[in-house]
């Protein structure tokens, strides 16, 4: 059978740790990874070591991903609440992609839980460009308020439960302007995986329930749900088995062939699959055009995660023993065989 063809898949949701934590990812490994998973267009947190929370900081970060990464990366800026006056030095930057606003404790320095500032940051951030929200159960009705309030285009990240993916449907049905992505690892593990896994199943928000899955899975058949965002948050072995870990898993190199393991189990179709990892993200986020762009595979090849030999520098996978289907066999990117 001839190989698919499918379009550079848009990832936007990673954690590339440059600056600051290249012992866990760089933009080298961390774009070898994305290309390794099918994603040629990923979008990077700014929870750095440093957070980026001013301008300065973020033309640092911009300067080290035009060096090192092999695929477009592109960025999101930070904000602790108290940088309202570099909003308007960085919006309108073609590499900035949105806000990210921590509602809840999470790897990085960069929690606003104050109502006073919460308030001046959507009040502040002007642009038509997404505020990004890391924010759990209440969090989340008080951050969807605010972008009520305040006429604000708001994304929430890795939604985890059932009860959030409610929340995210009544607001679309006011007509909010709202939009969701769930991460591959809440779609395909629950907290029974910390039994087995420890340290390393734990993740912010923490993998929840059957319950809480069935929800994510009908919140992305009926449209509730708008993108699947990997969130690839690498930590070394070393950190994961520590007391307490350090919270996140990798997911740049499986969440694709997860994608088409819910194809062959009749969750999803490929179009869907396409919808979530392409069409989706890239009208949310505004994401120009990759020209002569594509990645190859076999969704009908299984493969079996292994346990090491990843692109990505922690070289772990809380999927490994999991048989997926469609892993890439090449990328071509701007008409360059990339992968
Ligand atoms: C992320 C990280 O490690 O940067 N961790 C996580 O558990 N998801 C931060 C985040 O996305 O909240
Ligand atoms: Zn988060
Ligand atoms: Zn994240």
């Amino acid at each position: 059978m001839p190989l698919l063809r499918i379009p550079g898949l848009i990832d936007a949701h990673v954690h590339l740790r440059e600056p600051g934590s290249t012992h866990k990812e760089d933009f080298y490994t961390g774009s070898r990874a994305a290309l390794a998973g099918g994603f040629t267009f990923v979008l990077d947190m700014p929870n750095n070591a440093v957070p980026i929370l001013t301008e300065k900081l973020l033309e640092e970060k911009i300067t080290l991903a035009r060096e090192k990464a092999l695929c477009d990366v592109r960025f999101y800026f930070g904000t602790n609440g108290k940088n309202i006056e570099e909003f308007e030095k960085v919006s309108d930057k073609p590499e900035v992609f949105g806000l990210k606003l921590y509602c809840n404790h999470t790897t990085g320095e960069m929690l606003v839980e104050n109502p006073d500032l919460l308030e001046k940051v959507f009040a502040g951030w002007k642009s038509a460009k997404p505020i990004l929200v890391h924010a759990e159960g209440e969090q989340l009705v008080t951050a969807l308020r605010l972008a009520e309030k305040h006429k604000r285009r708001i994304h929430v990240c890795h939604i985890s439960q059932a009860s959030e993916v409610e929340l995210v449907r009544q607001a679309k049905i006011k007509k909010q302007k709202v939009t969701a992505g769930a991460t591959p690892h809440h779609l395909f593990l629950t907290k029974d995986a910390i039994i087995k896994m420890k340290g390393y199943a734990m993740v912010k928000p923490p993998l929840g329930t059957e319950a809480d899955q069935d929800a994510l899975w009908t919140g992305l058949k009926d449209g509730t749900i708008d993108i699947v965002e990997t969130d690839h948050a690498p930590h070394t072995r070393a950190e994961k088995e520590k007391n307490p870990p350090a919270f996140g898993v990798p997911g740049l190199e499986t969440a694709l062939g997860l994608m088409y393991k819910a194809v062959k189990d009749g969750r999803i179709t490929h179009d869907d699959v396409i919808k979530f990892l392409y069409t989706n993200p890239k009208a949310i986020f505004n994401v120009p055009d990759q020209p002569d762009t594509y990645v190859e595979m076999d969704p009908e090849l299984a493969y079996i995660v292994p346990q090491s030999g990843f692109e990505t520098k922690c070289d772990w996978s809380p999927f490994a023993g999991m048989t997926l289907y469609g892993k890439p066999q090449s990328v071509v990117l701007r008409g360059r065989r990339v992968l």
